[in-house]
């Protein structure tokens, strides 16, 4: 078949080995259990944007032209997907906690530049090209979900309790449907190329940034991060690195 959705699909598929790649090396580490928190630190960072994200889209979307044919059907999808989505970034604290990590450090923490590059340029593009992009985004992300049975994996690895994985467990399930739904949700919108084009790159972004984030996160855990992480992360790090130089 050749829809966009099964476009889209392939575009994505040609970052899968690096995705692969960078969570095969973060789970093979010997750290895995300081890892898996700060796992969770950049989860909690993507998914608390994703409510405000689509309202940001749907509002965007609504005031598009009359003449958009597609206008209504991305709007009541994304209010759809709002009320699916909501509370999931709680789940994530639960997990948090759940590792013995503390809320309000994580509510405190500057959010990466890892993650601040993947949903900030969907703010952008949203704002000041077009809101549809976001379908490249949430469709990275639904059709990237844990596989069955990786929260069983992680728990064995880590050895932290059941309770830590509420919200990779519950995703195992819930993003099978969101990923149908929004497949098929890109097939009834009937895009332009143009527009085609542009959910692409979007959800190439997301999907490049999701390495990068794997990527730091296996960094940080090192007991010698980049100075620039450490300057990022902990305020006294940027009178350290200027003592030092
Ligand atoms: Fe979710
Ligand atoms: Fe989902």
């Amino acid at each position: 078949m050749n829809t966009t959705s099964t476009r889209l699909e392939e575009k994505l598929e040609l970052l899968r080995p690096a995705m692969q790649e960078a969570a095969e090396k973060l789970w093979s580490s010997p750290n895995v259990r300081k890892i898996y928190p700060l796992y969770l630190e950049q989860m909690h960072m993507v998914v608390r944007s994703g409510v405000s994200l689509m309202r940001t889209a749907a509002l965007a979307a609504s005031k598009l032209s009359e003449s958009c044919a597609f206008r209504r059907t991305l709007v009541d999808y994304l209010d759809k997907h709002i009320e699916e989505e909501k509370g999931h970034d709680q789940w994530l604290m639960d997990d948090y906690e759940a590792t013995g990590g503390r809320k309000e450090y994580l509510i405190s923490k500057i959010p990466s530049c890892q993650v601040a590059s993947m949903v900030g340029a969907q703010y952008y593009w949203i704002i000041h090209h077009h809101p549809v992009m976001i379908m490249g985004h949430i469709a990275a992300l639904e059709i990237n979900h844990p596989p069955a049975g990786f929260s069983k994996r992680l728990a064995k690895l880590t050895g932290f309790p059941s309770k830590a994985f509420s919200a990779i467990a519950r995703h195992e399930v819930l993003d099978l449907k969101h990923k149908i739904e929004i497949l098929d949700l890109i097939d009834q919108l009937n895009l332009e190329t143009r527009e085609e084009v542009a959910v692409g790159v979007s959800g190439l972004h997301t999907l490049q940034s999701g390495v990068s984030v794997l990527s730091a996160i296996r960094s940080r855990s090192k007991k010698n991060p980049l100075i620039a992480e450490r300057v990022f992360n902990l305020p006294w790090g940027i009178h350290k690195v200027k003592n030092s130089s």
